[in-house]
């Protein structure tokens, strides 16, 4: 499939609407889910798994299907460990909170995770005495492999970690992880929000318990995310929320949660979102994720060599495309991180973020007060780059340094 075809797709670029730079936050979203959340509206705007007519049976089916899509796309065979939440954070809350720790266990994880990864933790273990322990990253924030076995020990019940950074783009090693965790005897917890758009993610190969991820930057609908459990850790977790759909039967004084996954999806849900998420489950697949991987890559590689030598930049993370998974964050001497967001805005209507990127302790470890971010996806191509680079540069040129 030749990529550049598929800029057709969406909507916001066949109006040049500008330079999209931004899909670590969100992705543009194509045609096909944008259809797919119209058409629930449209034909069959119900509920799901309780009423019997022909409208809320379509709604199940679909939700059905998109957990089996899930499955699919992520290497199991299990529909049923795949739950909807609203976001990644939703998972990792879910299982902070359903997981059942205790005062004096401890939860492992890098120093280099994004505030959903550390604010319940750090809750936790203000609230309940839970205790931290931190997997000291490599200088540029790759994985230390040996500062993370010298984190384990009988005490950690689980391990935490991001799959790949929103700020530096490093991959984490999840498997060789998962392995150390067993080893010791922990569970492992798995941030996957920025590598599940961008690589393929064999679950089963990956041996993770858990793995949470937001569709919203996968090109699926805003406030949509999924969490995958092993079974047996599913039917162990206790749900983050309770109510109807919830139980089997519940009594005056007493209530049978259902069986996985219906016991985490408390009251109606989105199912417009849940229509979308396999509208773009279905379209990531037809690509293939290693040809998104790749272009992302060729697209790095690209943004790497038109920066190079502009005046006053500087990199956060690792100055190797290779080794980032589609996030180039950096700064530009004598200017503020929004600054530059705002003037590239300006400039040629590029968007990018800027600020901490919900990394604060990554950045407030470093004396670093942030940065800007460009971010690339799919549907990004050489112009975009081009005119990226070239803003960037007359920027710096004209106002850094100062
Ligand atoms: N975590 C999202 C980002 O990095 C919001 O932009």
């Amino acid at each position: 499939m030749d990529m550049s075809a598929i800029r057709n797709d969406f909507p916001t670029i066949r109006r040049k609407e500008g330079v999209y730079l931004d899909s670590a936050c969100q992705s543009l979203r194509p045609d096909k889910v944008i259809r797919a959340i119209l058409e629930y509206y449209e034909d069959f705007p119900s509920c799901g798994g309780r009423s019997v007519h022909g409208m809320s049976a379509k709604v199940s089916l679909v939700t059905d299907e998109a957990r089996e899509r899930a499955a699919e796309f992520f290497g199991t065979d299990d529909p049923e460990c795949y739950i909807f939440t609203k976001n990644c954070t939703e998972g990792i809350n879910t299982v902070a909170r359903g997981f059942g720790l205790r005062r004096g266990d401890v939860v492992v994880t890098t120093d280099t995770e994004h505030n959903s990864n550390h604010v319940p933790w750090t809750l936790l273990s203000e609230e309940a005495g839970v205790k931290r322990r931190y997997s000291v990253s490599a200088g540029d924030g790759e994985f230390d492999a040996e500062n993370f076995k010298s984190a384990m020990g009988k005490d950690v019940k689980l391990v935490s970690i991001h799959h790949a950074s929103n700020v530096t783009g490093c991959v984490l090693p999840i498997r060789e992880a998962a392995e150390i965790a067993h080893d010791a005897g922990a569970k492992i917890l798995i941030d996957g929000s920025q590598a599940a758009p961008h690589m393929k993610v064999d679950l089963k190969k990956a041996d993770v318990d858990f793995y949470s991820l937001s569709v919203h930057k996968m090109l699926g609908p805003s406030g949509m995310g999924i969490l995958y459990g092993k079974r047996e850790c599913m039917e162990d977790l206790k749900p983050l929320t309770t109510g109807g759909g919830t139980v089997g039967l519940a009594t005056y004084d007493r209530v049978d949660l259902a069986p996985i996954p219906d016991k985490f999806e408390a009251g109606l849900q989105n199912y417009s979102g849940i229509a979308g998420t396999k509208a773009a489950l279905e379209y990531l697949s037809d690509i293939g994720m290693d040809r998104i991987r790749e272009h992302d890559r060729d697209l790095m590689w690209s943004i790497f060599k038109r920066t190079e030598g502009i005046k006053g930049l500087s990199i956060v993370g690792p100055d190797d495309p290779d080794r980032r998974c589609g996030v180039f964050s950096f700064n530009i001497n004598g200017l503020y991180p929004h600054d530059i967001a705002m003037m590239l805005d300006k400039m040629d209507n590029i968007m990018i973020r800027s600020g901490m990127h919900c990394a604060h302790p990554f950045f407030e470890s470093r004396g670093i007060g942030g940065s800007a971010r460009a971010s690339v996806y799919l549907y990004n191509n050489e112009t975009d780059i081009e005119r990226f680079a070239a803003a960037l540069c007359k920027m710096a040129e004209t106002f850094g340094g100062r």
